[in-house]
Formats: structure tokens, sequence, C-alpha cells
């Protein structure tokens, strides 16, 4: 079985295969000119990325190695509009999954300090499945009219920043 610090740096693959999925989305989105939800996307892949170098960071403090593993290709064909949104949210979905595992293993571990590292990513993944399930019904609601959409996410933008931000864990090289 996987160590905990192991399993950490598969998950940082795991960000960063999100992070890629979502520059896919975002590019099919930007390609059927419709720049509010590819700006969602975009910034979305970012914060993926972001996900992973806290990861990095996390594993440097701790003195452990950092493998920066290889991903899988993103899909980047979608039947329509709706289908990128629901392959988001069944990808939020399994990230919080693979969170949760972490948890436990460094919990069996006694890596309390791993354990507290990622109580902010449980957070974080309640807002992602909260937010995108929120946009997989928008997303259906609008799929004949995606301006409601389009007009929605602009709405949405101006809202400002997430509070979870302010105590999110340091990012290697800086957050993006
Ligand atoms: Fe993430
Ligand atoms: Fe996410």
């Amino acid at each position: 079985m996987a160590t905990f610090a192991e399993a950490l740096n598969e998950q940082i693959g795991y960000e960063f295969r999100a992070s890629q999925q979502y520059i896919a989305i975002a590019t099919y989105y930007d390609a059927q000119t419709l720049p509010q939800l590819a700006a969602h996307f975009y910034r979305q892949a970012v914060e993926e990325r972001n996900h992973a170098m806290m990861m990095v960071q996390y594993l440097l403090d701790a003195d452990q190695e950092v493998v920066v593993p290889g991903v899988d290709a993103p899909q980047t064909q979608f039947k329509d509009a709706v289908a990128p949104v629901s392959l988001a949210l069944e990808q939020e979905k399994r990230v919080t999954t693979q969170i949760v595992e972490l948890v436990k293993l460094a919990r069996e571990e006694g890596e309390l300090v791993g354990e507290q590292f990622l109580h902010w990513f449980l957070q974080e993944q309640r807002e992602e499945v909260a937010s995108m399930t929120e946009l997989l019904a928008v997303v259906e609601r609008g799929k004949d009219n995606l301006l409601h959409v389009e007009e929605y996410l602009g709405r949405a933008a101006s809202d400002g920043a997430s509070p979870l931000e302010a105590g999110a864990p340091p990012v290697a090289g800086g957050a993006l």
C-alpha cells in the first residue's frame, strides 16, 4: 500500500489532470464564442494547477520527495454544451473521494500535520461540487439559448473572490 507521501504525489497528478481537462473544456467553449463559459473554465484550470502546487509545497516543507506525475490526455470532444459541465461535476466528485481517501490514510499513519493540510481541500471540494452542481442546472435550463448562461456567469463573476482563498495553503512558486 502507498504511503501518505506517495498518495499525495499521485494526487498532484490528479490535480494537473483536472487542470488539463478544464483547459480542454474552456477551449471547447471558446471555439464556440461563449466567452463567459470559457473564462470560467480557464479560471478553474488555474485553480487546479494551484492545488497541485500547494501539494508540491507541502511535500517540500515535509522534506519528502516530490514526483511530478504525467497525466492522461483530457476529453476534448463533447456532444453538446451540457456535456462538459456534467464531466466537470463528475470530476469534482471523484476528486472529493480522492481527498477523503487521503485524509483517511493520513489518519491511519498518524500524519496529523498532513491531515490538517487536507482540511482546506475538503472545504474546497464541498464548494466546487456545490458550484458545479449549480452551473449544471443553469446550463441544462439554458441549453437552447446559451446567452442566458453567459449572462448568469457574467453576473456571478462580479460577486468577488471566495472567502476560502484567505486561508489557502501556500503554493510552490506562488499562486497564479
Ligand atoms: Fe483541485
Ligand atoms: Fe476542483
